[in-house]
């Protein structure tokens, strides 16, 4: 594993571990074990954009592992604007053990985490979203048992941070990637080459089309909000070309049977889901909101144990 966590591909070769651990830590915490694998540990959580789910679970997860969270938002240290990014990660570097930082400009998280000395995870940027990823296939395994031979399917934006982790962390881990969307909105070739690269070594298929029927054979389904904050001022357009992908029973219909509904919140009902599927027999959402604590407090520990 990498020093520092900023794309899914920095623990490519620890998924599995960084998954079935947060499993065993969740189990373990059900039945009343208490643990201190953070103890004497400071996180420091830098955000720069609003989040209620990561804020929240890396601060308690901190927490439950007996170590201690320390939030530092964008009006306290001004990065870049009060102080250089060099100067802030040298600082905090000497105060704390490990750094999320969920950055407004992703050179500044790459630059942050060139200079500090402690392990830096991205907690979200304009190109992935790292941990969600992991807490997102913590959930297929918990609900299908395995994750190897399943068939992933995104729908709605697909030149999205989330999408980008989707393509390289479900063929990482040996599932099939399937991301429909309007043309326009297609994911980044980068990422799409990447996906690629990795599925020809396991024998994987990698499609992207703007044909919602590609959804047949889905066992999972997810998508993610339409408009992201970078994306802000094109909304309209995005509103246009997006509106055949709004997820609906009936497109879920055509899925497995038994396929899940995942997608990461905040959801912005009747654009990229329907509120009756969101809150479904079908939906895990809520498991999957859960689970990026106990991934990350997985992540947590094999990082500070290396
Ligand atoms: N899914 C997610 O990252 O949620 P927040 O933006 O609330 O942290």
């Amino acid at each position: 594993m990498k020093k520092n966590v900023l794309s899914i591909l920095d623990v490519k070769d620890d998924i599995e571990d960084i998954i079935d651990l947060g499993i065993k830590l969740k189990q373990d915490a059900t039945n009343g074990q208490t643990f201190q694998y953070l103890k004497g540990k400071i996180l420091a959580m830098i955000f720069e954009r609003a989040s209620t789910r990561t804020r929240a679970s890396f601060e308690v997860g901190t927490t439950l592992l007996g170590g201690h969270a320390v939030f530092l938002n964008k009006d306290d240290i001004k990065i870049g604007e009060r102080e250089s990014v060099e100067d802030i990660a040298l600082v905090l570097s000497r105060y704390v053990n490990i750094i999320m930082y969920r950055p407004l400009k992703k050179e500044d998280l790459h630059e942050f985490a060139k200079y500090a000395t402690v392990p830096i995870i991205n907690g979200l940027d304009m190109d992935e979203h790292p941990c969600q990823i992991l807490a997102d296939l913590m959930t297929i395994k918990e609900m299908k048992g395995r994750l190897h031979g399943l068939n992933f399917v995104f729908i709605g934006d697909g030149d999205d941070n989330l999408t980008h982790s989707y393509l390289l962390g479900c063929t990482l881990v040996g599932m099939n990637v399937t991301v429909i969307s309007h043309k326009k909105h297609w994911p980044s070739k980068y990422f799409v080459d990447q996906a690629n690269k990795i599925a020809e070594k396991k024998n994987l298929q990698v499609t992207i089309t703007d044909d919602i029927d590609a959804v047949k054979n889905a066992d999972i389904i997810a998508t993610d909000t339409w408009v992201s904050l970078w994306y802000e001022k094109e909304r309209q357009q995005i509103m246009a070309d997006l509106k055949e992908y709004t997820i609906t029973q009936d497109i879920m219909n055509k899925a497995k049977k038994d396929a899940i509904f995942m997608h990461c919140m905040p959801i912005y009902y009747g654009e990229e889901v329907t509120k009756e599927l969101a809150h479904g027999n079908q939906s895990v959402i809520i498991d999957e909101a859960e689970n990026r604590m106990w991934t990350q407090m997985a992540l947590m520990v094999k990082l500070l144990k290396q």
